[in-house]
């Protein structure tokens, strides 16, 4: 959202104070860091960043990937060694709800053909990921997750933590050759705690959560500072192992606790899905009784054998599931609410709080989403309440605490009139809008930093605030104004000198030549997000022929249903919408497509495939692959859509229910004829 709130203050030029402040973060950082020479102190950086983080949330759209706030999930610094993992360490798929549990289980059921599938169930400590790798015994490295497939080299600061084993314990069984586990790395609350107020008493700045400090002790570079810190280290799987064949993951987690790591306690091993249930409910309540962070639980199949059937997408096993607490709630204070106007023109009541940290971050603004919300909840000027954050997502007000107070500030009334434009408003559905679509100067505005946002035309340097001034003072009236921009022009304007408007005019113009996706993304079409204007493109290829398209062309392209190819037609088609789209392309200096997708190719090409049993020749996994490799998709269950039931030994439930949906079956044989791999010869 790009709107300016009416009246707001604090919304003087937040873009430029944005930029100043990642500069001097930065410039404070090296210094601290690299130099190890600060020049502030820890009170006046913490000031500084929370200025930023404030800001930021404010104005989400002045986010960069490289600001100082967006340190997760940082590249490997270039400081620390790079060091390729030998099996990519994958992520876990997360939920909050329960029915999603409960499909899993699904899932996991119609996999292994069971009634009640065996499950081991872990807290979900909330730490920092680490491969450690022995040989003949003795750890040798120790790699950071980093992006997955390389991490950084941190066998040194790994060493000073004391739960890990710098020699395997080889009283109960021996130690494998080799042999690469994975932990989480992290520091407890009540050391936590304990390093906060040694630091807040020596007057420095303390840290917002145990994460940050064991991801930032883990990453030193001279592990003397890291020794200082208390850490802890968790391990619950096993990568890589020499030697010795486990079946369960009990039996892994028992191995690891006989060669003397930390394992995870209250480590569950369960059978079916109400158990689960039963294990996160309890979990939850005890959460805040526990001396480690923990956010969730994770849940994975007992059973290793069906693991590696079950396979992994390049993203996180299929056998696994995290199934997150409730996000933390914190109570403040609504100072005042503010309406802002969106791109669209739709009214957006937005709750200013006083500021409060929720889960480690600080919130001074949450969305009240529209009118009807408004009134289902009560929400009124100066009301206590509780506010919520779930994972990026904008804070939310979840309730009014003491809504009986008499002293309480009457409703809040929407506005009659749009307070930009003034305009009468419009109630429509659980909205409010303002019907001026071409004369709003806050839709014009929104639209300007749409268009220039980061999966549109990515124009540097054009955001919320610079979009204001240039619709306030009437240098920009509709979106291709921007291309006739001077740089004597800009320089007049308050905020900007001769550099930045050079700057500014000079990213314009660069921008003139791009992808049709991002022009047709920044055009801000209703339902066109960004993967449905990369559809479009891929599919079109160029703006012509796109404009040509009849609703039924439209729908054409896969994802785009009827209703919305009848929006994106009568967009293109409206007088006014299309005589702009007619300017801006008449601006455009080229608009490039990728070469359409090919569609799935191979002789099953859209098959839907299941696998029931045991197959003789090969593994389930292996099956999958073939099946894929000719253009077909394997799921889990049989259902009506099933094109084909391939059938192994054993075959259960499955096999019966496909010949009573009247499936096509076929047994290994027939399945290796169909595939060609039943004859010496070159493998499809
Ligand atoms: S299993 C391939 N078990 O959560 C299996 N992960 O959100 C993936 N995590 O990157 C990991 N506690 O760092 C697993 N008991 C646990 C965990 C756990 C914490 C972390 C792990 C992962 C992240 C995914």
């Amino acid at each position: 959202m790009s709107e300016r709130v009416v009246g707001d203050p604090s919304a003087l030029e937040p873009e430029k104070e944005v930029r100043a402040l990642r500069k001097e973060i930065r410039r404070h950082d090296h210094l601290y860091h690299s130099v190890g020479e600060p020049e502030i102190s820890d009170v006046a950086y913490d000031r500084l960043y929370l200025r930023l983080t404030e800001l930021e949330k404010a104005f989400p759209e002045l986010v960069t990937g490289d600001s100082p706030t967006q340190r997760v999930g940082a590249p490997p610094r270039p400081d620390l060694p790079s060091v390729e993992h030998a099996a990519p360490m994958l992520s876990l798929d997360s939920t909050q709800e329960e029915a999603d549990v409960r499909r899993f289980d699904e899932r996991m059921r119609g996999a292994t053909e069971r009634d009640a599938v065996g499950y081991v169930l872990e807290p979900k400590l909330d730490g920092v990921s680490i491969e450690i790798v022995y040989a003949d015994g003795v750890l040798r490295r120790a790699v950071t997750r980093g992006d997955g497939r390389v991490g950084e080299d941190v066998t040194d600061n790994i060493r000073t933590i004391r739960s890990v084993p710098l020699r395997l314990w080889t009283g109960v069984r021996p130690a494998p050759s080799r042999l690469a586990v994975r932990g989480e790395v992290l520091m407890s609350l009540s050391s936590f705690e304990g390093l906060n107020q040694r630091l807040v008493e020596g007057g420095a700045r303390p840290y917002a959560n145990p994460r940050n400090v064991a991801a930032g002790a883990i990453r030193q570079l001279d592990s003397g500072i890291t020794a200082e810190r208390p850490l802890d280290c968790f391990v619950y799987d096993v990568l890589e192992v020499r030697g010795i064949a486990f079946d369960t993951d009990d039996s892994v987690l028992e191995a690891l606790g006989d060669w003397g790591f930390r394992v995870p306690s209250r480590i569950r091993s369960v059978r079916g899905v109400e158990e689960i249930l039963a294990y996160h409910a309890r979990y939850a309540e005890d959460r805040d009784a526990l001396d480690y962070e923990i956010d969730g639980i994770v849940i994975k199949l007992n059973d290793l054998a069906a693991r590696a059937e079950i396979g992994a997408t390049s993203h996180h096993p299929r056998w696994a599931l995290a199934y997150k607490f409730e996000p933390r709630k914190e109570i403040t204070r609504i100072h005042r609410i503010a309406v802002q106007v969106g791109r669209t023109g739709a009214l957006t009541p937005v709750a200013l709080l006083l500021p409060v940290e929720v889960g480690g971050v600080t919130v001074s603004r949450a969305s009240l989403h529209n009118r009807e919300e408004l009134v289902r909840k009560d929400i009124r000027e100066r009301d206590r309440v509780r506010v919520q954050r779930a994972g990026d997502v904008i804070p939310q007000v979840v309730e009014v605490l003491d809504g009986e107070r008499a002293d309480r500030s009457p409703p809040f009334p929407m506005p009659d009139s749009c307070p930009s434009c003034g305009t009468p408003v419009v109630a429509s559905g659980p909205g409010t809008f303002c019907p001026n679509r071409f004369g709003c100067p806050a839709q014009l505005r929104g639209r300007v930093v749409h268009f220039a946002s980061r999966h549109g035309l990515d124009i540097a340097g054009l955001g919320a605030e610079t979009a204001s001034v240039l619709v306030d003072r009437g240098l920009v009236g509709e979106l291709v104004d921007l291309f006739d921009l001077t740089e004597t022009e800009l320089a007049e304007l308050p905020g900007f000198a001769e550099t930045s408007a050079a700057n500014l005019v000079r990213s314009i113009q660069e921008r003139r030549a791009t992808e049709l996706r991002r022009f047709l993304f920044g055009l801000g079409i209703t339902g066109v997000g960004r993967s449905v204007a990369a559809d479009l493109a891929a599919h079109f290829q160029r703006l012509e022929a796109l404009l040509e398209a009849d609703p039924e062309a439209l729908a054409e392209v896969p994802g785009i249903g009827p209703k919305m190819a009848g929006e994106i037609e009568a967009f293109l088609h409206d007088d006014r919408t299309a005589g702009s789209v007619r300017a801006l392309f008449g601006r455009m200096e080229r608009l490039t497509a990728p070469p359409p997708p090919e569609a799935p190719a191979g002789r099953w090409a859209a098959k839907r495939f299941a696998i029931t049993g045991t197959l003789s020749s090969m593994r389930r996994d292996r099956a999958r692959e073939i099946v894929e490799a000719a253009g077909g998709r394997v799921t889990s269950g049989v259902t009506r859509g099933t094109d084909v039931l391939i059938v192994g030994r054993k075959a259960g439930a499955k096999a019966a229910k496909a010949r009573e949906l009247g499936v096509e079956v076929w047994n290994e044989e027939a399945f290796l004829k169909e595939a060609g791999l039943d004859e010496p010869g070159p493998e499809a």
